[in-house]
Protein backbone atom coordinates (compact mmCIF):
# COMPACT_ATOMS: atom_id res chain seq x y z
CA UNK A 1 0.00 0.00 0.00
CA UNK A 2 1.00 3.59 -1.09
CA UNK A 3 1.71 6.15 1.78
CA UNK A 4 -1.14 9.27 1.68
CA UNK A 5 0.61 11.53 -0.93
CA UNK A 6 -0.06 14.31 0.84
CA UNK A 7 1.71 14.05 4.03
CA UNK A 8 4.56 16.19 3.50
CA UNK A 9 2.69 19.16 1.66
CA UNK A 10 3.80 22.63 2.95
CA UNK A 11 6.75 21.36 4.04
CA UNK A 12 10.33 22.08 3.33
CA UNK A 13 13.27 19.29 3.04
CA UNK A 14 16.53 19.75 3.08
CA UNK A 15 18.60 16.58 1.32
CA UNK A 16 22.49 16.85 1.02
CA UNK A 17 24.28 14.57 -1.30
CA UNK A 18 21.30 14.91 -2.91
CA UNK A 19 22.86 14.15 -6.73
CA UNK A 20 22.99 10.53 -6.49
CA UNK A 21 22.53 7.30 -4.61
CA UNK A 22 20.10 7.36 -1.56
CA UNK A 23 20.17 11.04 -1.37
CA UNK A 24 18.50 11.27 -4.73
CA UNK A 25 15.83 8.45 -3.75
CA UNK A 26 15.19 10.27 -0.12
CA UNK A 27 14.47 13.48 -2.65
CA UNK A 28 11.78 11.63 -5.18
CA UNK A 29 10.53 10.05 -2.16
CA UNK A 30 9.69 13.57 -0.20
CA UNK A 31 8.76 15.44 -3.46
CA UNK A 32 6.19 12.84 -4.10
CA UNK A 33 4.26 13.11 -0.65
CA UNK A 34 4.06 17.20 -1.34
CA UNK A 35 7.73 18.69 0.01
CA UNK A 36 9.21 21.16 -1.64
CA UNK A 37 13.35 20.08 -2.13
CA UNK A 38 16.21 21.98 -1.16
CA UNK A 39 19.17 20.08 -3.35
CA UNK A 40 22.93 20.21 -1.52
CA UNK A 41 25.32 18.96 -3.06
CA UNK A 42 29.37 19.62 -3.52
CA UNK A 43 28.20 18.37 -7.63
CA UNK A 44 25.05 20.42 -8.80
CA UNK A 45 22.05 18.18 -8.55
CA UNK A 46 20.27 19.21 -11.59
CA UNK A 47 19.90 15.73 -12.58
CA UNK A 48 17.73 14.82 -8.92
CA UNK A 49 15.74 17.89 -9.65
CA UNK A 50 14.38 16.92 -13.19
CA UNK A 51 13.22 13.48 -11.64
CA UNK A 52 10.61 15.65 -9.12
CA UNK A 53 7.20 16.21 -8.73
CA UNK A 54 7.05 19.54 -7.36
CA UNK A 55 9.67 22.79 -6.62
CA UNK A 56 12.93 22.64 -6.08
CA UNK A 57 16.20 24.71 -5.27
CA UNK A 58 19.70 23.37 -6.27
CA UNK A 59 22.41 24.79 -4.19
CA UNK A 60 26.09 23.63 -4.83
CA UNK A 61 27.68 23.53 -0.96
CA UNK A 62 30.13 21.59 0.33
CA UNK A 63 28.88 20.42 3.76
CA UNK A 64 32.04 20.89 6.09
CA UNK A 65 31.89 24.81 5.26
CA UNK A 66 30.23 27.11 7.84
CA UNK A 67 29.99 29.81 5.30
CA UNK A 68 28.45 27.15 3.17
CA UNK A 69 26.00 26.73 5.16
CA UNK A 70 24.70 30.06 5.88
CA UNK A 71 24.75 30.39 1.84
CA UNK A 72 22.33 27.33 1.25
CA UNK A 73 20.15 28.86 4.36
CA UNK A 74 19.86 32.41 2.72
CA UNK A 75 18.81 30.87 -0.91
CA UNK A 76 16.30 28.94 0.84
CA UNK A 77 14.60 31.53 2.68
CA UNK A 78 14.86 33.15 -0.62
CA UNK A 79 12.85 30.87 -2.49
CA UNK A 80 10.40 29.15 0.28
CA UNK A 81 11.04 31.00 3.23
CA UNK A 82 12.76 28.70 5.80
CA UNK A 83 13.25 24.91 6.38
CA UNK A 84 11.30 22.51 8.16
CA UNK A 85 13.34 19.33 7.44
CA UNK A 86 17.03 18.64 6.97
CA UNK A 87 18.39 15.11 5.79
CA UNK A 88 21.99 14.90 6.45
CA UNK A 89 22.81 12.47 3.84
CA UNK A 90 26.01 13.46 2.37
CA UNK A 91 28.92 11.04 2.87
CA UNK A 92 32.14 9.40 2.03
CA UNK A 93 34.06 6.52 2.54
CA UNK A 94 36.70 4.73 0.69
CA UNK A 95 37.99 1.90 2.85
CA UNK A 96 41.78 2.05 4.16
CA UNK A 97 43.42 -0.41 7.43
CA UNK A 98 45.42 1.74 9.81
CA UNK A 99 48.41 0.88 8.38
CA UNK A 100 47.16 3.01 5.47
CA UNK A 101 44.64 5.22 6.47
CA UNK A 102 46.53 8.57 7.44
CA UNK A 103 45.14 11.77 9.21
CA UNK A 104 44.16 13.99 6.11
CA UNK A 105 41.89 10.85 5.22
CA UNK A 106 40.60 10.60 9.14
CA UNK A 107 39.94 14.24 9.39
CA UNK A 108 38.09 14.88 5.87
CA UNK A 109 35.71 11.15 6.65
CA UNK A 110 34.81 12.84 9.67
CA UNK A 111 34.33 15.99 8.27
CA UNK A 112 32.02 15.61 5.61
CA UNK A 113 30.15 12.38 7.55
CA UNK A 114 29.74 13.93 11.08
CA UNK A 115 30.82 18.02 11.73
CA UNK A 116 28.59 18.83 8.85
CA UNK A 117 25.64 17.29 11.26
CA UNK A 118 26.70 19.49 13.70
CA UNK A 119 27.13 22.77 11.02
CA UNK A 120 23.41 22.01 9.74
CA UNK A 121 22.10 21.78 13.32
CA UNK A 122 23.84 25.65 14.17
CA UNK A 123 22.36 26.89 10.90
CA UNK A 124 18.53 25.66 11.26
CA UNK A 125 17.59 25.03 15.16
CA UNK A 126 16.65 28.70 16.06
CA UNK A 127 14.46 29.19 12.89
CA UNK A 128 12.95 25.40 13.33
CA UNK A 129 12.47 26.61 17.18
CA UNK A 130 11.13 29.85 15.66
CA UNK A 131 8.39 27.64 13.79
CA UNK A 132 8.43 25.39 16.89
CA UNK A 133 8.54 22.31 14.33
CA UNK A 134 11.40 21.03 13.13
CA UNK A 135 12.90 17.46 12.17
CA UNK A 136 16.83 16.28 11.71
CA UNK A 137 17.19 13.02 9.83
CA UNK A 138 21.01 11.65 9.94
CA UNK A 139 22.26 9.16 8.31
CA UNK A 140 24.56 6.57 9.93
CA UNK A 141 24.87 3.06 8.75
CA UNK A 142 24.51 -0.45 9.76
CA UNK A 143 28.01 -1.34 9.19
CA UNK A 144 28.98 -0.27 12.66
CA UNK A 145 27.84 -3.56 14.05
CA UNK A 146 29.46 -5.49 11.19
CA UNK A 147 32.80 -7.25 11.18
CA UNK A 148 34.55 -5.40 8.16
CA UNK A 149 38.01 -4.52 7.78
CA UNK A 150 39.67 -0.70 6.29
CA UNK A 151 36.58 0.99 7.77
CA UNK A 152 38.06 2.26 11.04
CA UNK A 153 36.89 6.32 10.36
CA UNK A 154 33.93 5.01 8.56
CA UNK A 155 32.68 3.54 11.53
CA UNK A 156 34.10 6.57 13.85
CA UNK A 157 32.31 9.04 11.93
CA UNK A 158 28.94 6.47 11.20
CA UNK A 159 28.95 6.00 15.43
CA UNK A 160 29.44 9.57 16.35
CA UNK A 161 26.46 10.24 14.39
CA UNK A 162 24.25 8.49 16.91
CA UNK A 163 25.68 10.43 19.77
CA UNK A 164 25.18 13.45 18.10
CA UNK A 165 21.77 12.54 17.49
CA UNK A 166 21.17 11.17 21.27
CA UNK A 167 22.84 14.35 22.75
CA UNK A 168 20.82 16.95 20.20
CA UNK A 169 17.48 15.58 20.31
CA UNK A 170 17.73 16.48 24.37
CA UNK A 171 18.59 20.24 23.43
CA UNK A 172 16.10 20.77 20.89
CA UNK A 173 13.04 18.23 21.93
CA UNK A 174 11.42 22.02 23.93
CA UNK A 175 11.45 23.51 20.50
CA UNK A 176 8.94 20.94 18.41
CA UNK A 177 12.18 19.49 16.95
CA UNK A 178 12.74 15.62 16.55
CA UNK A 179 16.16 14.02 15.93
CA UNK A 180 16.48 10.17 14.52
CA UNK A 181 19.57 8.47 12.80
CA UNK A 182 18.79 6.11 9.70
CA UNK A 183 21.20 2.96 9.72
CA UNK A 184 21.17 1.25 5.70
CA UNK A 185 22.21 -1.73 4.65
CA UNK A 186 24.73 -2.12 2.62
CA UNK A 187 22.96 -0.34 -0.66
CA UNK A 188 23.81 -0.03 -4.71
CA UNK A 189 25.12 3.39 -5.01
CA UNK A 190 28.35 4.78 -6.55
CA UNK A 191 29.86 4.42 -2.79
CA UNK A 192 29.80 0.80 -2.99
CA UNK A 193 30.34 0.20 -7.00
CA UNK A 194 34.32 -1.31 -6.32
CA UNK A 195 33.37 -3.47 -3.73
CA UNK A 196 33.68 -6.92 -5.36
CA UNK A 197 30.52 -8.87 -6.45
CA UNK A 198 31.20 -11.56 -3.85
CA UNK A 199 31.61 -9.38 -0.79
CA UNK A 200 28.81 -8.12 -1.52
CA UNK A 201 26.79 -10.96 -1.46
CA UNK A 202 28.44 -12.18 1.82
CA UNK A 203 27.12 -9.20 3.29
CA UNK A 204 23.65 -9.00 2.40
CA UNK A 205 23.30 -13.03 2.37
CA UNK A 206 23.49 -11.91 6.30
CA UNK A 207 19.80 -10.18 5.97
CA UNK A 208 16.81 -11.87 6.55
CA UNK A 209 15.83 -10.34 3.29
CA UNK A 210 18.19 -11.54 1.24
CA UNK A 211 18.78 -9.33 -1.82
CA UNK A 212 21.06 -6.08 -2.57
CA UNK A 213 19.54 -3.09 -0.92
CA UNK A 214 18.43 -0.13 -3.65
CA UNK A 215 17.97 2.89 -2.50
CA UNK A 216 14.28 3.23 -2.81
CA UNK A 217 14.65 0.37 0.07
CA UNK A 218 16.31 3.13 2.36
CA UNK A 219 14.11 6.45 1.56
CA UNK A 220 10.94 5.35 3.03
CA UNK A 221 11.82 5.63 6.71
CA UNK A 222 13.21 9.11 6.24
CA UNK A 223 9.67 10.06 4.97
CA UNK A 224 8.16 7.85 7.58
CA UNK A 225 10.64 9.74 10.36
CA UNK A 226 10.19 13.75 9.14
CA UNK A 227 6.33 13.26 9.01
CA UNK A 228 3.46 14.16 11.30
CA UNK A 229 3.35 10.65 12.57
CA UNK A 230 6.81 10.74 14.08
CA UNK A 231 6.60 13.47 16.36
CA UNK A 232 6.88 11.61 19.48
CA UNK A 233 10.21 9.03 18.02
CA UNK A 234 13.45 10.97 18.83
CA UNK A 235 16.94 10.52 19.62
CA UNK A 236 16.89 7.07 18.00
CA UNK A 237 19.05 4.93 15.74
CA UNK A 238 16.53 2.97 13.35
CA UNK A 239 18.16 0.33 10.86
CA UNK A 240 17.14 0.00 7.55
CA UNK A 241 18.88 -3.31 6.62
CA UNK A 242 16.41 -6.35 5.63
CA UNK A 243 17.08 -7.38 9.57
CA UNK A 244 21.08 -7.81 9.37
CA UNK A 245 21.88 -5.57 12.34
CA UNK A 246 21.41 -7.40 15.68
CA UNK A 247 20.42 -5.92 18.85
CA UNK A 248 22.97 -7.40 22.04
N1 LIG B 1 25.69 2.81 -0.12
C1 LIG B 1 25.78 2.15 1.04
O1 LIG B 1 26.00 0.94 1.07
C2 LIG B 1 25.55 2.87 2.35
C3 LIG B 1 25.31 2.09 3.50
C4 LIG B 1 25.11 2.72 4.72
C5 LIG B 1 25.15 4.11 4.80
N2 LIG B 1 25.39 4.84 3.66
C6 LIG B 1 25.43 6.29 3.80
O2 LIG B 1 24.40 6.84 3.00
C7 LIG B 1 24.77 8.16 2.57
C8 LIG B 1 24.63 8.24 1.06
O3 LIG B 1 25.51 7.31 0.46
P1 LIG B 1 25.41 6.83 -1.06
O4 LIG B 1 25.66 5.39 -1.05
O5 LIG B 1 24.18 7.37 -1.72
O6 LIG B 1 26.74 7.53 -1.63
P2 LIG B 1 27.05 8.24 -3.03
O7 LIG B 1 28.54 8.30 -3.10
O8 LIG B 1 26.31 7.59 -4.15
O9 LIG B 1 26.45 9.71 -2.81
C9 LIG B 1 26.99 10.59 -1.87
C10 LIG B 1 26.68 12.01 -2.29
O10 LIG B 1 27.27 12.90 -1.33
C11 LIG B 1 27.88 13.99 -2.03
N3 LIG B 1 28.96 14.59 -1.23
C12 LIG B 1 30.12 14.02 -0.85
N4 LIG B 1 30.87 14.90 -0.17
C13 LIG B 1 30.16 16.06 -0.08
C14 LIG B 1 30.39 17.33 0.50
N5 LIG B 1 31.55 17.60 1.16
N6 LIG B 1 29.44 18.28 0.39
C15 LIG B 1 28.28 18.03 -0.27
N7 LIG B 1 28.00 16.84 -0.86
C16 LIG B 1 28.93 15.86 -0.76
C17 LIG B 1 28.42 13.34 -3.32
O11 LIG B 1 28.68 14.31 -4.35
C18 LIG B 1 27.29 12.38 -3.67
O12 LIG B 1 26.29 12.96 -4.48
C19 LIG B 1 26.21 8.36 3.07
O13 LIG B 1 26.19 9.08 4.28
C20 LIG B 1 26.70 6.94 3.30
O14 LIG B 1 27.73 6.88 4.26
C21 LIG B 1 25.58 4.25 2.43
Amino acid sequence: MNEPRSSHEGRVALVTGAARGIGQAIAVQLAERGASLVLVDIDEAHETAALLSGPSLVVAADVTSAADWARIDQQVQQRFGRTDIVVNNAGIGSPKRIDELDFEQWKKTLSVNLDAHFLSAKQFVPQMRNNNWGRFINISSNSIGLAIPGMSHYMASKMGVIGFVRGLANDVADGGITVNAVLPALTNTRLTQDMPEEAKRQTWQQQAIKRFAEPRDIAGAICFLSSEDASFITGQAIPVDGGQYKIS
